[in-house]
């Protein structure tokens, strides 16, 4: 069932709390925000209430402060960065639903937009506490979600206050169902999905669901040595997930039943240790030897993957193939991300660190679609039914 948006309620003069999920990544030294997708995919819906004579009352969580005030993850970044990219001032609230919030609610004009301070610097936020949704809840008169990153959070802001207010999505939320949604049920073939990192168990789910729905499906990065092992090859002491493989072998012996090829890497680039420095090689994926660890998809695997993308129509993919933090083992990400970038398929990328390759490549406008869920996205993808999107008013 598809939900409200804010095209379907009348927001001029409302005031309209909105739930964003400004949680951005930070530079470890300086705190200065290293990449404003989050904020920028928030734009569309807060530019649409400004323009409909909305009162924006913006809000979100930044990091993990454990219910304390701490002014690292004090939301003034993201107020300075949303005023420059609105070319309007953002006020930040010192509070959450104190003082400072109610002042500066009661000040506002139609178009204003208020920005309220993390919310995780109240304990109460992710117990999901009733009192807080209230009190939330009581700054505004309609209640938008548009933190598709948070969605899988059954938090105060995310989901409790929406038993308050009339609750709908933000467009956001609303491409993410879209594109997520859609690729699922109703995908052009060839539909290729492409898996990496480093746990089969982050994923077991989800590949059980794409093994469902896709005619092909590439694994990389680090979890493909598991599935090698399950095979009975010496994967040397690549990581793998020993209490996995039996779990490996059905997902194998699902796939072909269904006709879907699992295509694991025939070749590796191995390592002595986790080490951008230690001496490098390239090997054959089912004979790594002992005391080698394979940490990126070789170039015979590269090639393979790029030929079936080539004739792909949809593509989906995430987590990265190798170890893209060293620069030796990020050339499989690389490859296959500039391959994604030429083909012409629906193209449709899982949050987290593929969004990120993506997005250092340069390559992001290239994209159908990159999600700005990590595990929100996951969980979707395996057809959970996410907090944050269920209490929002059906059309
Ligand atoms: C994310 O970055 O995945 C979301 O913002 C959710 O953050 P959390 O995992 O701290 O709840």
């Amino acid at each position: 069932m598809s939900k409200k948006t804010i095209r379907d309620i009348d927001v001029n003069g409302k005031k309209v709390l909105v739930r964003c999920d400004f949680n951005v990544p930070q530079d470890k030294e300086t705190g200065a925000i290293t990449d404003n997708r989050r904020i920028k995919s928030a734009l569309p819906t807060i530019q649409y209430l400004i323009d409909n004579n909305a009162k924006v009352i913006l809000c979100s969580h930044l990091g993990r402060p454990k219910g304390e005030v701490n002014e690292k993850y004090s939301l003034k970044i993201v107020a300075d960065e949303l005023s420059r990219l609105l070319g309007k001032e953002v006020k930040l609230a010192k509070d959450i639903v104190g003082d400072s919030a109610k002042e500066l609610v009661s000040q506002m004009k139609n178009g204003d937009v208020v920005l309220l301070e993390n919310v995780r610097f109240d304990a109460r936020e992710e117990k999901n506490d009733r009192e807080l949704s209230k009190e939330l809840a009581s700054l505004a008169e309609i209640y938008v979600n548009d933190a598709f990153g948070t969605a899988h959070r059954a938090h105060s802001s995310t989901a409790g206050v929406a038993e308050f207010l009339p609750a709908v999505s933000g467009f956001l939320i609303e491409k993410e169902i879209r594109f997520l949604g859609d690729a699922l049920q109703n995908p052009e073939r060839p539909f290729v999905a492409i898996l990496g990192g480093a746990k089969v168990s982050d994923k077991i789910a989800v590949i059980e669901k794409l093994i469902e729905k896709v005619d092909k499906l590439l694994i990389g990065g680090g979890m493909s040595f598991t599935f090698l092992k399950a095979q009975g090859h010496n994967i040397g002491k690549s990581i793998c997930e020993e209490d996995k493989l039996d779990l490996a072998r059905e997902l194998l012996e699902k796939a072909k039943a269904k006709g879907v090829e699992i295509v694991l890497p025939i070749d590796s680039n191995i390592t002595t240790d986790y080490s951008n420095d230690t001496e490098n090689k390239i090997v054959h994926s089912q004979n790594i030897p002992d005391g080698w660890e394979g940490l990126d998809i070789g170039p015979d695997t590269i090639a393979k993957f790029k030929e079936i993308l080539k004739t792909a129509k949809t593509v989906m993919w995430n987590g990265p193939l190798g170890v893209c933090e060293f620069s030796k083992y990020e050339t499989g990400t690389k490859e296959i991300a500039t391959q994604l970038g030429n083909i012409d398929a629906v193209t449709i990328i899982g949050g987290g660190d593929s969004a990120a390759a993506i997005e250092k490549l340069g390559l992001a406008d290239k994209m159908t679609h990159i999600s700005t869920g990590g595990g929100a996205s996951l969980e979707f993808l395996e057809g959970k039914q996410l907090p944050g999107i269920e209490c929002l008013q059906d059309k």
